[in-house]
C-alpha cells in the first residue's frame, strides 16, 4: 500500500505580518515546516509532495531534497491546493495523507493511526470510506471548521465556521485539517467541489461530496487537542513553542537528565544530553548542542552549537560553537566562541574569552584574559590578565604557547610567536619574540633574564 503526504503550504499568512513566509518562522530552532516534514517521514517512506505558493522560492530552498514541490498560483482554497499535486501523484499512490505546514504539533503518531483507522476500514468495507478525517474535541473553536453528524453518530459534513449556523457554532468537535483520502477517489471528487462564498474550493466539502455519492466519512478525534494548533498569528506561535518546549523537557528528564525548573530552561529540538546531568534555570541550549552525562550547566548560561563532555560544568557563560572535553570546569561569565576547543580538565575562570584556540589538558585560565588564534600545551597556567595580541589591524597571527608554561599575570603576547614547554614570563612582560623552552623572560619588550635547570 503506497501512502503519499501530501503538505499544503501555499497560504500567505497574512496574520502573522511577516515578511518572512509563515512556515519559514522558527519554532525551537528550526523552521515551521519541518515539523510537518519530519512527522509523514516518519509515517510513510514516499517523498511527501509540498504545496507551495506565497514565498514558494525560499520554501524550497529551505526544505531542500526533502520534498517534491507543486506551486499553486493564485491560491484558490486548500482543495484547489491538493490539486496540485494531481499531475504527480494520480497514477501512482495508493493512499493520500493531506496535512498543513503550519500545524508543528501534530505527532507522527497521530498520522499513523489516522492511516491505519483509514486502512481498518478499507479491509471492512472495500472502498466505501474514500476519506478519513481527525478531528479534535475542544471547547475552545479557534475558527476551525465544525464536524456534522447525523442521528446514527456518522460525519455528514464539515462546515466552516463562517458559515456555520448559531447552532452548528455550539459543536464541539472540530476538523484539524488533517486528512487520508483513497487516491482513485480523491481527484475525480476534487473536481466536483463548487466555489465557496469567499470564493475558494474548500477541501473540507469532499465530505459531505462523499456522502451524498453514498460513501461513508470516518472521523478519527485526536487524543490532544494541542496537536491541531495551527499557527495563524504570532500569538499561536508563541504558543507551540511552549508546548513543543515541555515535550521536549519531559522527553530529556525521562530520559534521565535533571531540569531544575523546566519553566525557565529552554532546550531547542536538535539538543541531546547524557544522563544525570543537571541543568539549572534559565538556561538556553541550542543548535546542535551535544552535552554528556554528569554535567552541571547554569544557572544563567547560553550554549550553542557546542560539544561538552562528561562531568564538565558551565556555570552563567556563554558557549559558541566550542568543543568541550571532559571535567572542564568554566565560569562564572567566560566567553566562548567558535573555535575554543578546552581539552580534558581545563579550568576557566571569570571574564575570560578564547576564540580559535586549544588549551590543552589541564590547563588553567583563571581570571581576566584573551586567548586566540592560540595553542596550548598541558598544565600551562594563563596568568590574570594574559591577552594573546593576535590582530594587527589587518591580519590574525598564531601563538604557540608549549606545556608546563607559567605566563605571568598582566602578560600581552604579541603575535605570532612561540612561547616554549615550562617557559615563564614575569608580571606586565610584553612579549614580542619567542622565548626558548625553561627560560623565563621580562620587561617592556620582554628579554630572557634566565635559563632553568630542567627538572622533570
Ligand atoms: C482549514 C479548514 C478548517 C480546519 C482548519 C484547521 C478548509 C476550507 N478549512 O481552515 O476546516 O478546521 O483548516 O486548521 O480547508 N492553503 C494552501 N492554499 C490555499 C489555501 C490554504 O496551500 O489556497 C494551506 C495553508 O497554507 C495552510 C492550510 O492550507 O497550511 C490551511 O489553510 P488555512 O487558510 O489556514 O485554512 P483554515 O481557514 O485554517
Ligand atoms: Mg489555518
Amino acid at each position: 500500500m503506497k501512502i503519499t503526504p501530501v503538505i499544503l503550504a501555499a497560504g500567505q499568512g497574512t496574520r502573522m505580518r511577516s515578511d518572512i513566509p509563515k512556515v519559514l518562522h522558527p519554532l525551537m530552532g528550526r523552521p515551521m515546516v519541518w515539523y510537518a516534514i519530519q512527522a509523514v517521514q516518519e509515517v510513510s517512506h514516499e517523498r511527501p509532495v509540498l504545496i507551495t505558493g506565497h514565498g514558494g522560492q525560499a520554501v524550497r530552498q529551505a526544505v531542500g531534497q526533502a520534498a517534491d514541490f507543486a506551486l499553486q498560483e493564485p491560491q484558490l482554497g486548500t482543495a484547489h491546493a491538493v490539486k496540485q499535486a494531481e499531475p504527480l501523484l494520480r497514477d501512482s499512490t495508493d493512499l493520500v495523507l493531506v496535512t498543513c505546514a503550519d500545524m508543528p504539533l501534530l505527532t507522527p503518531d497521530t498520522l499513523k493511526q489516522l492511516v491505519q483507522a483509514h486502512l481498518d476500514q478499507m479491509e471492512q468495507d472495500e472502498q466505501q470510506t474514500p476519506v478519513t478525517l481527525l478531528t479534535v474535541k475542544s471547547a475552545d473553536p479557534r475558527g476551525f471548521g465544525r464536524i456534522i453528524h447525523n442521528a446514527d453518530g456518522h460525519v455528514i459534513a464539515i462546515v466552516e465556521e463562517n458559515e456555520a449556523t448559531p447552532e452548528q457554532l455550539q459543536i464541539n468537535e472540530l476538523n484539524a485539517g488533517v486528512y487520508c483520502f483513497t487516491s482513485r477517489w480523491l481527484w475525480g471528487a476534487l473536481d466536483r467541489i463548487s466555489l465557496s462564498s469567499k470564493g475558494e474550493y474548500y477541501l473540507t466539502d469532499l465530505a459531505s461530496l462523499a456522502v451524498e455519492q453514498g460513501y461513508r466519512v470516518q472521523a478519527l478525534v485526536a487524543a490532544d487537542p494541542d496537536e491541531a494548533i495551527g499557527i495563524n498569528t504570532r500569538l499561536h506561535l508563541a504558543e507551540a513553542e511552549t508546548i513543543l518546549r515541555n515535550r521536549k523537557n519531559q522527553a530529556l528528564m525521562l530520559s534521565g537528565v535533571t531540569l531544575i525548573d523546566p519553566a525557565t530552561t529552554y532546550i531547542e529540538g536538535k539538543v541531546e544530553i547524557g544522563r544525570d546531568t543537571v541543568i539549572w534555570p534559565n538556561t538556553f541550549l541550542q543548535g546542535d548542542t551535544i552535552i554528556g552525562e554528569s554535567c552541571i550547566i547554569g544557572p544563567n548560561a547560553i550554549i550553542r552549537n557546542t560539544r561538552i563532555g562528561d562531568r564538565s560544568q558551565v556555570y552563567a557563560s556563554v558557549l559558541e560553537e566550542a568543543l568541550i572535553e571532559e571535567d572542564v570546569d568554566i565560569g562564572p561569565f567566560a566567553h566562548l566562541r567558535s573555535g575554543a576547543h578546552l581539552a580534558r580538565g581545563v579550568h576557566m575562570g571569570n571574564f575570560g574569552e578564547v576564540k580559535d584556540s586549544y588549551l590543552g589538558p589541564g590547563t588553567k585560565m583563571g581570571h581576566f584574559s584573551y586567548v586566540g588564534n592560540t595553542t596550548t600545551g598541558s598544565k600551562t597556567n594563563i596568568g590574570a590578565g594574559t591577552i594573546t595580541c593576535n590582530y594587527d589591524g589587518e591580519r590574525k597571527h598564531p601563538t604557540e604557547i608549549g606545556e608546563g608554561v607559567f605566563i605571568g599575570s598582566d602578560t600581552m603576547l604579541v603575535a605570532p610567536l612561540k612561547i616554549g614547554d615550562r617557559a615563564r614570563t614575569g608580571a606586565g612582560s610584553v612579549v614580542t619574540k619567542d622565548i626558548p623552552a625553561d627560560s623565563l623572560a621580562v620587561g617592556v619588550p620582554a628579554r630572557v633574564i634566565k635559563k632553568f635547570e630542567r627538572r622533570d
